[in-house]
């Protein structure tokens, strides 16, 4: 399998574990990818109790395949299923479980930057019971499917702001991967694209006054220009995903001699700030989207550009030195990559 960016296009096979109270998670099995047999009362189905990750696997200029920290997302997915009252898959599992799928189908990965592999893992109620309550029983799943590579300039997007709607509040689940924080927001990104716009910036659900994420993407902001950019990025409240890439780039910022910045900005700030030309770049950053550059700000008050409108050159920097490590390009100095022997 070969190509350019599939959600659907799945590789071979796929790992699965089961979970029940006596025996806790058997020995994951590899099978040939293909559908599982599903109880019409099974639980994940019916009340949501589902958690899974997001991460790929890469081909280096040398021609080994690596994962992207995995370790990270195991802890999350770990994370995950602990505020879902579900059974915390050992990180140990988790990881030995991304090395066997990528091991085993890494080869439809090109060369160098070509394609990325993108691992889904994913637990789910299984127990056939509608009681209103934990599930006893529950399954791991690991498919993975190709996805595009990310050499050369990403296109900019324009984002809305949605007021009437919130991702996350206080209390709830936006810290965590569940399937649940996702449909709801399926609504408002129509009504995004009926403004012409590709992503929803969610503001906080207590003041609707703090910017949080866009879609399923963390947010950045860049104060100052190349010599002397702040990278700014919320803080994380309890109402927004500790995102891997978020925290790797704030990582590789300080690394290019910027200064990485973690505090609450307000969506007024972000206008009038771009205006004044204090903020001169701002991009949304996650496994699956990198680094995507914000041209535009569409909100109910009206519009603003950041910037020129065109990609910056910090987001540029950092989205190719992310790129280029993750492709083996340059030195991995933080141990970011765990090389796995694919056939
Ligand atoms: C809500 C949300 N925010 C941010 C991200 C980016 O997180 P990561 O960098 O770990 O992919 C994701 C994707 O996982 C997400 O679902």
């Amino acid at each position: 399998m070969t190509g350019t960016a599939y959600g659907n296009a799945f590789t071979a096979h796929m790992v699965l574990s089961r979970w029940n109270e006596e025996e806790g998670w058997s020995e994951p099995r590899m099978v040939p990818f293909g559908e599982l047999p599903m109880h019409p009362a099974m639980v994940g189905l019916h009340y949501g109790q589902v958690v899974f990750e997001g991460l790929k696997a890469f081909r280096g200029e040398d021609g080994t395949v690596a994962l992207f920290r995995p370790e990270e997302n195991a802890r999350r997915f770990r994370h995950s299923a602990r505020r879902l009252a579900m059974p915390e898959l050992p990180e140990d599992v988790f990881l030995g479980a991304v090395d066997r799928l990528v091991a085993e189908d890494g080869h439809v990965l090109g060369g160098a930057g070509s394609d990325s592999l993108y691992l889904r893992p994913l637990m789910f109620a299984s127990e056939p019971d509608l009681m209103l309550r934990p599930a006893r029983e529950y399954t791991f799943l690991l498919i993975a499917f190709v996805t595009g590579g990310f050499f050369g300039d990403a296109d900019a997007i324009s984002v809305w702001v949605c007021h009437d709607q919130s991702r996350a509040m206080p209390g709830g689940t936006g810290d965590v991967k569940c399937a649940g924080n996702y449909a709801p927001t399926y609504l408002a990104q129509n009504r995004a694209a009926e403004h012409g716009c590709q992503q929803v910036v969610w503001l906080d659900a207590v003041e609707g006054r703090w910017i949080e994420e866009a879609g399923a993407m963390s947010l950045f902001f860049v104060r100052g220009g190349p010599e002397d950019a702040h990278v700014v990025t919320p803080e994380l409240t309890g109402t927004v995903l500790p995102s891997v890439t978020r925290a790797s780039l704030l990582e590789l910022a300080g690394r290019l001699g910027h200064t990485p910045v973690v505090e609450r900005v307000s969506l007024e700030q972000w206008r009038k700030e771009c205006e004044n030309g204090e903020m001169t770049e701002a991009f949304a950053c996650g496994t699956a989207a990198v680094v995507t550059p914000i041209a535009r700000v569409r909100d109910r008050d009206g519009d603003w550009r950041i910037g020129d409108g065109t990609p910056g050159p910090v987001t540029r920097a950092l989205r190719s030195h992310l790129v280029d490590i993750q492709n083996g390009r340059v030195p991995d100095h933080a141990d970011w990559l765990r090389p796995v022997a694919a056939r």
